[in-house]
């Protein structure tokens, strides 16, 4: 049932651009307002908006609050569920989206029913259907990516992304224009996730020399500050080394101080108002010697001269950018555990659902 493949990783890596085509022809496509209690996010005035997930959600969570934000003008509060549940919670919001792909990580429900106490409507993201996350929640909306063995989330993870990008289709505060573009944007995509997946020459002897690493660093501003976040959690996760994402522009009040000759910097790179700033903290990498590895939409010629290696990518829009960089990090992560003989689909010391608080 690996479906030809090595590992359930790779194999769920590779499903990813028949999961978003399928959901864009059902409901994308068609126009269909699914939504009834996110039509919570239309009201007048706007309601205030809390997400709370764990680990891979909570970067999807992350990337939904700067699309709300962006998008729908919204401002909205994303917490780890795990630390929302020890401060007071004093002034509750209208609705919560959990976004958790087995629906029983044990943070996210003890968060969930915290928060119906206080009256607050909750929308569940989920993989799982009849899971308990869908029982606590008002509304449920289903990521459809199917069961996920590995322990690594991969295209849960685009798949929550693919939901949070139809739950801002389905708002009637979204701008036509806006609504046009982003339509346009997720039909294009899964043909740039497969030429990701069909030209992975790049990663892989880029995973050749990671494994070489002790430690790597992750950065990435705006949309893909969260892709930082993840790529850094699958390369630890999955081939144990050391890895840390931060925002670009944080490099320089402290986690600068790591940077050496030995450790690489992964650069995420998208064509949007922040690449110009991406540019130069990268100039401020090179000059300490680090080598930098960029993974930026083709073309980008402000990288050359400046990056080691340049993993390039299709051109999508920026807005959707998050899932197409996201799939060449779970590459990444996946090749240098392969290089390193790791378990991949069953990390040590990690279990698929985290029952436990
Ligand atoms: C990372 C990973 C974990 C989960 C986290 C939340 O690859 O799989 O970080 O994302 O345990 O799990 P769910 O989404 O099931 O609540």
């Amino acid at each position: 049932h690996k479906g030809g493949y090595d590992h359930f990783m790779i194999k769920e890596i590779h499903e990813q651009p028949r999961i978003i085509r399928e959901s864009n022809s059902t409901s994308i496509h068609s126009g269909v307002k699914d939504a009834e209690l996110s039509g919570i996010l239309s009201l007048d005035p706007p309601p205030s908006i809390l997400i709370l997930a764990c680990g891979t959600s909570y970067h999807a969570g992350l990337i939904a609050k700067y699309l709300v934000e962006e998008l729908l003008g919204l401002s909205v509060n994303v917490e780890l569920a795990s630390e929302f549940n020890y401060h007071r919670h004093r002034t509750p919001e209208a609705l919560a989206i959990v976004i958790t792909q087995s629906g029983e990580t044990a943070d996210a429900l003890l968060a969930m029913r915290r928060l119906r106490e206080h009256g607050t409507k909750l929308l569940a993201i989920t993989n799982v259907p009849g899971c308990t996350a869908s029982r606590l929640a008002d509304e449920t909306w289903y990521t459809g990516a199917g069961p996920e063995i590995s322990v690594a989330a991969t295209k849960s993870f685009t798949a929550q992304l693919k939901v949070i990008y139809r739950l801002l289709l389905s708002c009637s505060r979204l701008e036509r224009r806006d609504f046009d573009r982003l339509t346009l944007a997720l039909r294009l995509l899964p043909s740039a996730i497969q030429g990701v997946l069909d030209n992975q020459l790049e990663i892989r002897s880029c995973a050749k020399y990671l494994a070489s690493c002790s430690g790597v660093i992750f950065i990435g501003r705006g949309l893909n500050y969260p892709i930082a976040l993840e790529g850094a959690l699958k390369l630890k996760e999955v081939a144990y080394i050391p890895s840390q994402g931060y925002a670009a522009g944080e490099l320089k009040h402290g986690p600068l101080a790591l940077v050496s000759k030995t450790t690489p910097v992964v650069a995420v790179l998208g064509r949007d108002t922040t690449h110009d700033a991406m540019l130069t903290t990268l100039r401020e990498i090179k000059v300490r010697g680090a080598p930098l590895i960029a993974i930026a939409p083709k073309g980008d010629d402000g990288l050359d001269g400046l990056a080691d290696y340049i993993i390039p990518r299709p051109e999508v829009d920026n807005l959707v950018s998050p899932m197409l960089n996201a799939v060449v990090l779970q590459l990444l992560a996946y090749y240098t555990a392969l290089e390193l003989g790791c378990p991949i689909d069953m990390p040590r010391n990690l279990a698929k659902s985290v029952t436990v608080e």
